[in-house]
């Protein structure tokens, strides 16, 4: 572990090579099969992170807003609930709403540290020192890792809350997700507890236009999967010759997006030894984001050996917040 400035400590479980691996990976896999399809966590270079952010203020993206609210309100509770000493976020990116938790376990007199892990390196270094800054109590680490591989590396002892915001959950499919929480479970000691932010099912006009807003930021978020290929393994893509797909998936409850040919196109990607044709009209799929019922969501914690000790909604029943303790 290095220690960059005073208060924030970096461990650094996925470097540059390492994330052009896996990256190397994800391509010869996904784009050589059919559906072609790329994992969401390459959205988020510098650019990305940025585009994620401009999307969270955006009039149709209440997700955001809706969760911030319901932290507002609740973290009072959170923090008599848990008494954490440790806050430990998972795909913290700006760590905007986690504030929130922040200031309620700090009020509460029990706040030591806080622990961030997220895939975008220079984002987390970036968010993690703006809090080291704004609380001089708290000890502060940055995880530059995979929440997919390395939830091990949380680091033990105290009580710790794991917040998993944003519903970022609902980026993994169903399998994942199970595996995800079965692994966290197994993660978590006594004491410990989990706070997980889901979106709700709602109308799909809703959903859909959440992921396909009027200014087009969601479409150059979703672009720009494209351009990290290009810059990481030397690809031509177009990215103006894909255009963004948003669409509510009514089986399995999510909303996929995909980015859609304009042409037959030949794409080389020398870095993978690859060159991809795509006809027009044939989607690359980029994200699911599944979208939650309550009983669904206190089903699966408890099939993952949780119990669920709390699930709170905003005044709108958008979205919710679930706390849950290993069983
Ligand atoms: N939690 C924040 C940010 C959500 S955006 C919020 O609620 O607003 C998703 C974040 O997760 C990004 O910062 C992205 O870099 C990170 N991320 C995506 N996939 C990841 C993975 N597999 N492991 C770790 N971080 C990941
Ligand atoms: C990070 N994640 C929860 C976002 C979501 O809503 O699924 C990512 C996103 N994709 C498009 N817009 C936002």
């Amino acid at each position: 572990m290095r220690r960059l400035a005073p208060t924030v400590d970096v461990e650094v479980l996925l470097t540059s090579e390492d994330r052009r691996q896996a990256l190397l990976h994800d391509v010869a896999t996904g784009l050589t099969r059919t559906p072609k399809d790329l994992p969401p966590k390459w959205f988020y270079d510098e650019r990305g992170s940025e585009l994620f952010a401009e999307i969270t203020r955006l009039p149709e993206y209440y997700l955001t807003r809706r969760e911030r609210a319901i932290l507002a309100e609740r973290v009072h509770e959170i923090a008599a609930d848990t008494r954490a000493d440790t806050l430990v976020e998972l795909g913290s990116g700006t760590s905007e709403k986690t504030r929130f938790l922040l200031d309620g376990l700090g009020a509460a007199g029990v706040l030591r540290r806080f622990v961030a892990l997220d895939v975008s390196e220079a984002t987390l270094r970036e968010s993690a020192a703006r809090i080291a800054g704004e609380y001089p109590g708290v000890m502060v680490t940055a995880i530059v890792g995979d929440f997919d591989r390395h939830l091990g590396a949380i680091p033990p002892g105290g009580r710790r809350l794991i917040a998993f915001l944003g519903s970022s959950i609902g980026n993994f499919g169903p399998v994942e997700r199970s595996r995800f929480l079965a692994t966290a479970q197994a993660t978590l000691e006594e004491g410990d507890a989990l706070l997980v932010g889901v979106d709700l099912v709602k109308e799909p006009e809703r959903l859909v236009a959440a992921y396909d807003d009027r200014s087009g930021v969601t479409a150059e978020f979703n672009r720009n999967v494209l351009r990290v290929v290009n810059r990481e393994l030397g690809a031509d893509f177009r990215p103006e010759c894909f255009d963004h797909v948003a669409r509510w998936d009514a089986a399995g409850e999510w909303v996929e997006l995909a980015l859609r040919s304009r042409v037959d196109q030949r794409v080389r990607i020398p870095g993978a030894g690859l060159t991809v044709e795509f006809a027009r009209g044939e989607e690359l799929r980029t994200e699911i984001s599944a979208k939650f019922r309550p009983e669904g969501v206190r089903a699966e914690l408890a099939a993952a050996g949780f119990e669920p000790a709390r699930f709170w909604t905003d005044a709108q029943d958008d979205f919710a917040l679930a706390l849950a303790v290993p069983a």
